[in-house]
C-alpha cells in the first residue's frame, strides 16, 4: 500500500530545497504519497508514516532550524521509519583522511549521538553548490580557506549536485522505509 511520507528540509541558499523535491518526486515515482516541506513549516509529523529530513550543513551540523526539527519532533520520529540526508562540501576534493571520515566524525556522528533515539535506516550525504556569489565577505574568507585546503575552486559557482546518486540513494530509501530496516547505512556521493 502507498505510503504517506514527508520530505522534511532547511536550506540557506537553496541547494537542500531543490534536493529535497527531487527525493520527493523519486519517492512518488515508487508509489509513495508525498509531501515536502520546509522544516519550520511543520508542525505534526504523526500524519505520515514515514519521514525523511536533510539540511545542509553549516559550520559542522545542521542548520539550526533543522536541528529544532528533530528536537520538536523527536518522540514522533522515532516511531516510525526515517531516513536523513546531508548536503555539505567536505567531500569536494576528498583525501583518505578528509572526505566521508571528516563527514562522520564531525557531522554526522555528532547529530545522532545528540538524538540517540533517532535510528535512520539510510543517511545520504550529498556535494552540494559552492557559490561564492552567495556568501557574505566573512564566510567566504572561511569556505575559501575550507576549500583551497582541498584544491577545490576558490571563486565563482559549482554546482556539485550528483543527481544521479540522488536518485539511486531515494530509490533504496523507498524500499528501506518500507521494510522499516533499523541499520542505517551512509552513502557518499559527488566527490569531484
Ligand atoms: C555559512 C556556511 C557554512 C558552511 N559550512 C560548511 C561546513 O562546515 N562543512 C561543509 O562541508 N560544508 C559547509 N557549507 C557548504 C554547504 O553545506 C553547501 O554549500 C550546501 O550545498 C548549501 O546548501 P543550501 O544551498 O541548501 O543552503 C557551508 C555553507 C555556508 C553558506
Amino acid at each position: 500500500m502507498a505510503k504517506r511520507i514527508l520530505v522534511a528540509y532547511d536550506t540557506i541558499h537553496g541547494s537542500t530545497a531543490e534536493i529535497a523535491e527531487f527525493v520527493g518526486k523519486e519517492l512518488i515515482e515508487e508509489g509513495n504519497v508525498v509531501e515536502v516541506h520546509r522544516v519550520t513549516e511543520v508542525t505534526d509529523v504523526n500524519s505520515y508514516q514515514a519521514v525523511v529530513v536533510g539540511s545542509p550543513v553549516k559550520i559542522e551540523n545542521w542548520t539550526e532550524d533543522a536541528v529544532d526539527f528533530l528536537s520538536r519532533h523527536k518522540q514522533a520520529l522515532s516511531q516510525r521509519p526515517i531516513a536523513m540526508f546531508f548536503t555539505c562540501l567536505a567531500t569536494l576534493k576528498r583525501t583518505p583522511e578528509d572526505g566521508l571520515g571528516r563527514v562522520m566524525t564531525h557531522y554526522v556522528s555528532p547529530l545522532l549521538e545528540q538524538f540517540p533515539d533517532l535510528k535512520p535506516v539510510s543517511i545520504g550525504v550529498f556535494t552540494g553548490v559552492l557559490d561564492y556569489n552567495k556568501y557574505t565577505e566573512e564566510g567566504a574568507a572561511g569556505i575559501r580557506r575550507f576549500m583551497s585546503e582541498r584544491g577545490a575552486p576558490v571563486e565563482g559557482r559549482h554546482d556539485c549536485r550528483d543527481w544521479q546518486a540522488i536518485r539511486v540513494w531515494s530509490k533504496e530509501v523507498s524500499t528501506r522505509l518500507e521494510t522499516s530496516k533499523g541499520e542505517w547505512v551512509v552513502v557518499a556521493t559527488g566527490q569531484r
